[in-house]
């Protein structure tokens, strides 16, 4: 099985959580496209979406499905969406393709959050993979300099601007033993939009692909 098909299964797995006639969340990213792409089979039960990047976005509206704005929808019953670690307590790090300010949001906005994602994104601890902060543009070099006092090694993410006008920083040799203590600290760092950690609101099912079926982990 490809890493490819290993993010398809696991976006396949997700459709039975949707609640038929019920607005839900859409996050970003290789593994989301492949669940757009499911949705599209029951593109009639659905009255529309809450989408995470203007990526997303497109793609739901290219298959028919109405993209909504938060502030009018309420709570969502379901946001979909994958990780680019993830840890046995569901506490994942977000934000490869830049969108995890919205990500964040959307999550926070709905009762269960359903992550999908190939089996390689399961880590003991979160950190291998660089850590993703959106920063207002005039306070990278500060945040920055508060990063290395965390203990961590930030790097401008070259030429990308998110979908909110800012800068990306990526944060490398962080061991991250206590994510809801890091994200916490980060959060508070002036400048910081969002940091990628998602901790304090951990994931509710984690589907991950794998040669031998879709493993279901739950919080
Ligand atoms: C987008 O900003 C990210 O949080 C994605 O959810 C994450 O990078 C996973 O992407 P893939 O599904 O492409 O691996």
């Amino acid at each position: 099985m490809t890493q490819d098909e290993a993010k398809k299964a696991a976006a396949e797995a997700a459709l039975k959580y949707v609640v038929p006639g019920e607005v839900l969340g859409v996050g970003t990213g290789s593994t989301v496209n492949y669940f757009i792409d499911a949705l599209a089979r029951i593109r009639d039960d659905i009255p529309g979406a809450v989408s995470s990047s203007n990526a997303s976005t497109e793609r739901l509206k290219k298959i028919g499905i109405p993209v909504l704005d938060l502030n009018k929808t309420g709570t969502l019953s379901i946001y979909v969406d994958g990780a680019d670690e993830a840890n046995k307590h569901l506490q994942l790090i977000k934000g490869g393709g830049a969108a995890l300010t919205r990500e964040k949001i959307v999550a926070g906005a709905s009762r269960k959050f359903i992550c999908i994602a190939d089996e390689s994104k399961l880590v003991g601890v979160l950190g291998k993979f660089p850590l993703p902060i959106e920063v207002i543009p005039m306070a990278q070099s500060y945040v920055g300099r508060e990063i290395v006092k965390l203990g961590g090694q930030p790097y401008l993410r070259d030429g990308v601007i998110t979908d909110n006008g800012n800068v990306i920083i990526d944060v490398r040799g962080l061991e991250i033993l206590d994510p809801v203590k890091l994200e916490a600290q980060i959060n508070q760092i002036a400048g910081v939009v969002t940091v990628g950690l998602f901790a304090h609101r951990p994931a509710d099912v984690l589907l991950l692909g794998t040669p031998v079926g879709v493993k279901e982990i739950k919080a």
